[in-house]
């Protein structure tokens, strides 16, 4: 008898054993309460970490924000995503080393700041090249830009998308713009880069690359007298509270390159990945469709702020401006490559 219970107590155990051993495994592969269930299974446990320079009311940081609702959502809280502003993790300076060490997993860096890199990411810089942000974003939807951002996997990094900011502005504190001649002896900031350095040499200005987290006081102890940028970008960092003038040229652009890095990537499973990726073409689709309207809205808080006086350039203003540049043009139109100059120029 005794023997009997014995053998009972043994099985008993080893039953509750079983039964703890599954509750545990369904605990990890179904997700979390916050809407988890069985349509999560096999999406793995991650936190992604968003670095990027600028404001909050900008498109690039909208953007972000519509990956981290989508991917946090379709993974059923499985995947937490992290989205720093205004170089709150890593700046222009340090972002792309970390991407690569995969201390971040997602950069947004203006195109500009990668031409190190590359020289097709002079693109955004070439004078008066696209005429609009579909322009834009239809070449590097391409042939041409794709295989541009190919050309970032030596590094072990991923181009993801491109998103549009907009065309860029110049603002100075020392007087009007309205002609090329105008810009000789001022020291303007740029994102970095030969091609915006021509483009001021060839004004008869000089330029100093400045990261954007240090540009306001850099403008504010004139450091530099002027700087060029998109409305969104300049109102959003107040940088009328330290600016005289603005002059809408047009003349480049800032677009950014959605980067990660391939460690990262290629430690993700199919499903977590497919997840991933909604978040990339739902963050990409609110970028665009919202870059020209937050400019737009930009443009008008700083005619009402009223602390800059603006100048648009006319028609025939340009037309001076693209003589003027039309070497400098011409001289990158080579160095980045005729064939994908002609490609964007299509566009
Ligand atoms: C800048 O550095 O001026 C901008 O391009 C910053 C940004 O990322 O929009």
């Amino acid at each position: 008898m005794m023997k009997m219970k014995k053998l009972f107590l043994a099985a008993l155990t080893l039953v509750l054993m079983f039964t703890l051993a599954a509750c545990g495994n369904s605990e990890k592969t179904e997700g979390s309460s916050s809407g988890g269930g069985a349509e999560n299974d096999g999406i793995q446990e991650v936190t992604i970490k968003i670095s990027h320079v600028v404001a909050e009311n900008t498109p690039k940081h909208q953007g972000a924000l519509k990956m981290k609702e989508v991917i946090e959502e379709e993974s059923g809280g499985k995947i937490k995503v992290q989205v720093y502003p205004n170089s709150s993790l890593f700046g222009d300076k340090d972002e792309y080393q970390n991407l690569v060490a995969d201390n971040v997993q997602f950069i947004l860096p203006d195109m500009s700041k990668l031409v190190g890199n590359d020289p097709g990411f002079n693109i955004p810089a070439m004078p008066f090249l696209f005429e609009s942000d579909e322009a834009a974003n239809a070449f590097w939807d391409g042939e041409k830009g794709k295989e541009i951002f190919k050309r970032l996997e030596k590094d072990g990094v991923l181009g993801q998308a491109m998103w549009p900011n907009g065309a860029k502005h110049m603002t100075n504190d020392k007087k009007p713009i309205a002609k090329p001649e105008d810009l000789k002896g001022m020291k303007i900031r740029t994102q970095g880069g030969q091609l915006l350095e021509a483009l001021y040499d060839e004004l008869g200005a000089g330029s100093a690359s400045i990261p954007f987290g240090e540009l306001y006081t850099a403008l504010q102890q004139g450091t530099v007298d002027g700087q060029e940028n998109t409305f969104s970008n300049i109102e959003s960092k107040k940088f009328d509270e330290v600016q005289k003038y603005m002059t809408i040229m047009g003349h480049t652009r800032v677009d950014y390159a959605l980067l990660t890095n391939t460690k990262f990537w290629d430690s993700l499973n199919e499903e977590t990945k497919t997840v991933v990726q909604k978040g990339i073409d739902e963050g990409t689709k609110l970028a665009r469709e919202s870059a020209k309207q937050l400019n737009d809205d930009a443009l008008a808080k700083l005619k009402k702020n009223g602390q800059v006086e603006i100048h648009e350039l006319s028609e025939e203003e340009v037309e001076a401006f693209k003589k003027a540049l039309a070497p400098v043009y011409n001289e990158y139109a080579d160095i980045i490559g005729k064939d994908i100059i002609e490609d964007a120029e299509s566009k």
